[in-house]
């Protein structure tokens, strides 16, 4: 298939600290699958970041480190099209034309907003504004699929409905609804104490660790003393393993947590220590992580550019 006839894959994560398991395994991993099967534009929402992370050089870094774990994981730089969303300020004018046919009180349903609000945090308007600039970031594409965690799936119908409130508007058909892609199997990914993994749970196990924050990660799972399966070991451990392994593994070292941990340890430093090992190894050139980053967005830019002609004509702007 030529690249014009593939259909158009777009996602992108915030760049707010190192990746953790869940989220290699909740989306990163599906980029990397679906890598060969799509016109893939895969992004570092630093202008997302910019809400929480308000800091020169850490933001910087971030974006940088996270377009290194993109590489780390195995995303081909010659199939996919690895860019820096402020790169691409056209989305900012996007997501400003979408704020004025966007209402207050339906933003306000959106969960990362009453979220904030539940937990009495300060939202700032880029916060409360958050799913538009998504939305800009997902539609200037032309996006067919949207490959995300499951938390994300309110932002993608957001994304839907805007496109559709555009269009009857403006009446056009400038743009294509995107459809989210979330694995079921991946829904939930627990953490060391069961709990969904998560930064803001502090249960994670980071995707880059080294092998000492491995053994200490695991040795510290939450296992409660019946003798039975340790569930919180054996919830881990099925992302790594097939369940038929487990069985066995399980059946044979039965009320033998100590021993099932270290089987984990062996199973996840397996996995992490090649990723980590690329990761060293791209780290070496970071000028030409930055290269690929600018040439990108300078190759989007053409097809961006007519997007936003077409949709300044049909406001009439
Ligand atoms: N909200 C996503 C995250 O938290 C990042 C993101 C921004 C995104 N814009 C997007 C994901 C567009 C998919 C499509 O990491």
């Amino acid at each position: 298939m030529t690249e014009k006839s593939k259909k158009v894959l777009l996602s992108g994560i915030k760049s707010t600290g190192r990746p953790h398991v869940a989220n290699y395994f909740g989306a990163m991993k599906q980029y990397v699958d679906l890598q060969n099967d799509y016109d893939s534009r895969i992004f570092i929402a630093d202008l997302h970041s910019l809400t929480t992370v308000q800091n020169k050089n850490e933001l910087s870094q971030n974006t940088l480190d996270l377009a290194i774990d993109y590489l780390a994981i195995g995303l081909d730089p010659e199939k996919v099209t690895i860019y820096k969303q402020s790169d691409l300020p056209e989305v900012t004018e996007l997501a400003w034309i979408f704020n004025c046919i966007t209402t207050v009180p339906y933003l306000m349903r959106a969960h990362a907003f009453k979220d904030a609000e539940a937990k009495s945090k300060e939202v700032n308007v880029g916060l409360f504004d958050y799913p538009i600039l998504m939305a800009a970031d997902i539609l200037i594409h032309n996006s067919d699929i949207v490959p995300v965690g499951k938390d994300q799936k309110q932002h993608i119908e957001i994304a839907r409905d805007t496109a559709e409130k555009f269009n009857r508007i403006f009446s056009t058909e400038i743009f294509k609804l995107p459809e989210p892609y979330i694995l079921p199997s991946v829904e939930t990914i627990p953490g060391v104490d069961g709990l969904k993994m998560s930064k803001s749970n502090n249960n994670h196990i980071p995707l880059f660790s080294t092998d000492d924050e491995i053994k200490k990660l695991v040795m510290s799972i939450v296992t409660d003393s019946n003798g039975g399966v340790p569930v919180n070991v054996y919830n881990i451990h099925k992302l790594f393993r097939d369940e038929e392994y487990l069985a066995k593994l399980y059946k044979e070292h039965e009320g033998k947590y100590k021993a099932l941990k270290e089987a984990l340890i062996e199973d996840i430093i397996a996995f992490i220590s090649p990723l980590r090992a690329r990761r060293e190894e791209i780290a070496k050139d970071p000028e030409s992580v930055r290269l690929m980053l600018k040439n990108n967005a300078k190759k989007l830019k053409v097809e961006v550019d007519e997007m936003m002609n077409k949709v300044r004509e049909a406001v009439g702007l």
